[in-house]
């Protein structure tokens, strides 16, 4: 039966290996792309696509439910966790390199808790490896990844894996965990970009 912290087999390397190089490409040509774009646009539509805060109504977020949206030019997944996800955050403790989210560097003073959220129902995290970048894999449930899987997040380029709070677990080559953006709440409005401590625009 294959364990969590199985070596991967010579030819999934070569699969990374590509799927690295793909990705590098793509990012290139879409760094590329962009900035004829956002010369284009109008003042206020500029200064939004080079990083203005952005808002977002999450009481549509049906439980389970993960959302992408953009901001400074990078995928921010917000994803509504259910309380059996958030049970599941305790027992994984003893697997994670940071289960304390000890590196200031990863998220706001606000979010450094077990479930490194204001509102712990509501995660809200930059989705992006903090390898080398790829976009890792939602994967909630159980099992969905190897037997011993426990949910989360998994990156296939090189086999990263975070649980639902995006801690990294031991033995991924992502050294740190997912980094928490500075946001606001208001409501069920979602504010990124806002520290939490910043008076409402
Ligand atoms: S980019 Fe290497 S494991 Fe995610």
């Amino acid at each position: 039966m294959s364990t969590f912290d199985d070596v991967q087999s010579p030819a999934d390397e070569e699969r990374r290996k590509l799927l690295a190089r793909a990705t590098a490409a793509g990012g290139l040509a879409l760094a590329g792309a962009s900035l004829p774009f956002v010369a284009s646009l109008a003042p206020s539509e500029r200064a939004r696509a080079q990083g203005a805060p952005i808002e977002v109504d999450t009481a549509m977020l049906k439980p389970g439910e993960l959302k992408t949206v953009e901001w400074r030019g990078k995928p921010v997944w917000i994803l509504a966790r259910t309380p059996a996800m958030l049970s599941r955050l305790e027992s994984v403790r003893s697997h994670l390199t940071d289960p304390d989210s000890t590196v200031a560097s990863q998220q706001p003073e606000y979010a450094r808790n077990p479930a490194r959220a204001i509102n712990s129902e509501l995660f809200v995290t930059i989705s992006l490896c903090t390898h080398l970048g790829c976009v890792p894999t939602y994967a909630p449930e159980p099992g969905s990844i190897e037997g011993d899987w426990p949910g989360g997040f998994y990156c296939p380029c090189h086999g990263s894996k975070f649980d639902l709070a995006g801690r990294v677990y031991k033995g991924s080559p992502a050294p740190t965990n997912l980094v928490i953006p500075p946001y606001q709440l208001r409501g069920s409005l979602l504010v990124i970009g806002y520290d939490a401590t910043d008076a409402p625009a």
